[in-house]
C-alpha cells in the first residue's frame, strides 16, 4: 500500500501513513478536538496546507464555502491523506472554544501545562496564560497498561506490590512529556493541572489504592493533591505549583469533574447530562443549582476488554460500520487492514445488524450461529453482542436513576453530550436506536476529550471553577437505588 509523510507544525512532527488515511485519525492522536465530531459545523479542526494538496469532496466544499475559510483551509475532520502533505494545525496556534464550551478566562502571566491522565492514554498541553494559545501537545500511551488494560487490573497490580513501581512510572512519563514541551516552546509552566480518574490520582499520588479495592469502595481523602517539582523527580523549578485535581466519588474522578467545566453544564438552567463512555462510563445530570454523578460498569465493553476481538481506537481497529441492506462496510483506523473492534464500531454493530434482522432484540444471533463475520477477521460473537448489551443497559440505567434522583424523567434532559476516547467516531444516530441513549436526536452532541478541555480552563484563576462545581455536585450509588435491579433489566433489549 502507498504511503505518504504527514508533517505537523507547529509541532515539528513527521508521521508516515497509509494512503486514504483519514486525518482525524492521526490528529486525534495528537490531542486535536474534534468539537462538533466531525459533522463540518464547528470549523474548530482547521488545517491549513503548507505544502501539498489535499483533495476536497463536494460536502467539504459546501463547508468551507460555509465557513468562509481562505482556500488554503481544510477541516481535518472530512480530509483524507493521499500525499505527502505539510500542515497548519490551527488548533496549536489558536484558543480553542469548544463549540457549546463557554470557555471565558481572565488572561494571566505564565505559561500553564494542562494533563489528561488518562488509563490508556496521556495528553498534555503547554498554554499560554495570556492568550489560552496552544504552544505544544504530547501524547502517549500510558506505560501502566503492562499492568492491565482496566482499572480493576491496575487495582490489582497495585495489591500485588507493583504500586510503587506504576507511581514513578507515571510520574516519569509526564514529566517527561513536559520537559519535550518546554524544550520546543522554550518557556518553564508556572502551573500544571492534572486531571484523571480516582484510580489514576491515587497511583500519582503514591496513596494506597486497597480502599478501591473493596466495599464500600470509599476514599479517605480524594482531595487536590499538591506537589513541588523535585518531589516528582520533575526537572524544573520547584516554584512552579503542580496539582492534581479532586476526586468527586470513589470511581468518579478529576476528568468528570473537567468534563463538568468543559459542558458548562454546571450554569445552565436546563438540566443537561454528560456520558464518557471511556473506561468507568460515567454519567452525570444536573444543571446550574445541583449536580448528580454516578460511575456504571459499562467501561470494559467500550474499550474492547472482554470482547474476542476488541481493541482501543487506534490503528488497525474498525471504528465504525455501514450496511447496504445486504453487506457490512467498515471503516478502519489508518486505513489499514482490520485486526479488531472498538467501541464506537461495537454501537454500530449491534445498530445494524438489528436493522438488518441478523440479531434479535435481545442481541440472539438469528442463524443459531456462535458469531457474525464482520470484516475478515473480525468477527464478533455471541457473548460479544451480549456483552454489549450488558454495557448498553448500565447507561440507559444510569441516566435514569440519576434522573429519577432528581425528580425528572429521561424526556426532560434538554442536552445529553457524549465524551470518550473514541468519542469522535461515535455514530449518534446508533447510539439511539440501540436505546443506549433514550433521547431524540436533536438534543445529543458528541464533545469530544472533555477532561482535557476542562483542565485547560483549570489553568486560569485559583481553583474557582472547580470548587464552584465541587459546591453543587454529589456523587450517588447506583446499585443502591431500590429499583436498580428492575431497571437494568427493563433495559437488556436492543431499540
Ligand atoms: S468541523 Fe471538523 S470537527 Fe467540527
Amino acid at each position: 500500500m502507498k504511503q505518504h509523510n504527514i508533517r505537523l507544525h507547529p509541532l515539528g512532527k513527521e508521521l508516515v501513513v497509509n494512503d486514504q488515511t483519514p486525518l482525524i485519525d492521526l490528529l486525534h492522536e495528537f490531542g486535536v478536538e474534534f468539537p462538533c465530531g466531525g459533522r463540518g459545523t464547528c470549523g474548530k479542526c482547521q488545517v491549513s496546507l503548507l505544502k501539498g494538496k489535499i483533495t476536497v469532496s463536494e460536502i467539504h466544499r459546501r463547508k468551507l464555502d460555509h465557513l468562509h475559510l481562505p482556500s488554503n483551509v481544510r477541516l481535518a475532520c472530512m480530509s483524507l491523506c493521499t500525499e505527502s502533505i505539510t500542515l497548519q494545525v490551527e488548533q496549536y496556534d489558536h484558543l480553542i472554544l469548544a463549540d457549546e464550551t463557554n470557555f471565558e478566562f481572565m488572561p494571566e502571566r505564565g505559561f500553564g501545562v494542562a494533563v489528561d491522565l488518562g488509563t490508556t492514554t496521556l495528553v498534555t498541553q503547554l498554554v499560554e496564560l495570556n492568550s489560552a494559545r496552544i504552544l505544544a501537545v504530547e501524547t502517549m500511551l500510558n506505560p501502566q497498561v503492562k499492568y492491565g488494560a482496566d482499572l480493576i487490573s491496575r487495582i490489582q497490580a497495585g495489591l500485588d506490590g507493583h504500586s510503587t513501581e506504576m507511581t514513578l512510572l507515571i510520574r516519569s512519563a509526564v514529566g517527561n512529556m513536559i520537559r519535550l514541551m518546554m524544550e520546543g516552546a522554550k518557556q518553564i509552566p508556572d502551573k500544571v493541572i492534572l486531571v484523571g480518574n480516582t484510580v489514576m490520582q491515587m497511583i500519582f499520588s503514591g496513596c494506597d489504592l486497597t480502599p478501591l479495592s473493596c466495599y464500600p469502595f470509599q476514599l479517605e481523602n480524594p482531595g487536590t493533591k499538591t506537589f513541588t517539582a523535585s518531589e516528582l523527580d520533575w526537572d524544573f523549578p520547584d516554584g512552579t505549583k503542580i496539582e492534581f485535581y479532586p476526586s468527586i466519588g470513589s470511581f468518579v474522578g478529576s476528568d468528570i469533574l473537567a468534563g463538568i467545566a468543559a459542558t458548562g453544564l454546571h450554569r445552565k438552567e436546563q438540566y443537561t447530562a454528560l456520558i464518557d463512555l471511556g473506561t468507568n462510563g460515567e454519567i452525570v445530570l444536573g444543571n446550574r443549582d445541583h449536580i448528580i454523578c454516578a460511575s456504571t460498569a459499562a467501561g470494559p465493553a467500550f474499550e474492547g476488554a472482554n470482547l474476542s476481538m476488541g481493541m482501543r481506537a487506534v490503528t488497525g481497529a474498525i471504528s465504525s460500520l455501514r450496511h447496504d441492506g445486504k453487506t457490512i462496510q467498515s471503516s478502519v483506523i489508518g486505513n489499514t487492514k482490520p485486526r479488531g473492534i472498538c467501541g464506537s464500531a461495537l454501537i454500530d454493530a449491534a445498530a445494524i445488524l438489528l436493522e438488518m434482522g441478523l440479531i434479535g432484540d435481545f442481541g440472539e444471533i438469528q442463524s443459531g450461529e456462535n458469531s457474525i463475520l464482520i470484516d475478515d477477521p473480525v468477527r464478533l460473537t455471541q457473548k460479544d453482542i451480549y456483552e454489549f448489551l450488558l454495557a448498553k443497559a448500565a447507561i440507559a440505567t444510569g441516566v435514569t436513576i440519576l434522573a429519577k434522583n432528581l425528580g425528572i424523567e429521561t424526556s426532560g434532559i434538554s442536552e445529553i453530550y457524549i465524551a470518550g476516547g473514541f468519542g469522535n467516531y461515535i455514530n449518534l444516530k446508533h447510539l439511539l436506536s440501540t436505546g443506549m441513549v433514550e433521547t431524540t436526536g436533536d438534543k445529543i452532541h458528541k464533545m469530544g476529550n472533555t477532561a482535557l478541555i476542562g483542565a485547560k480552563m483549570f489553568l486560569f484563576g485559583k481553583g474557582e471553577l472547580a470548587d464552584e462545581i465541587l459546591g453543587k455536585t454529589s456523587h450517588i450509588n447506583l446499585e443502591a437505588f431500590p429499583d436498580f435491579q428492575d431497571i437494568y433489566i427493563s433495559k437488556m433489549i436492543l431499540g
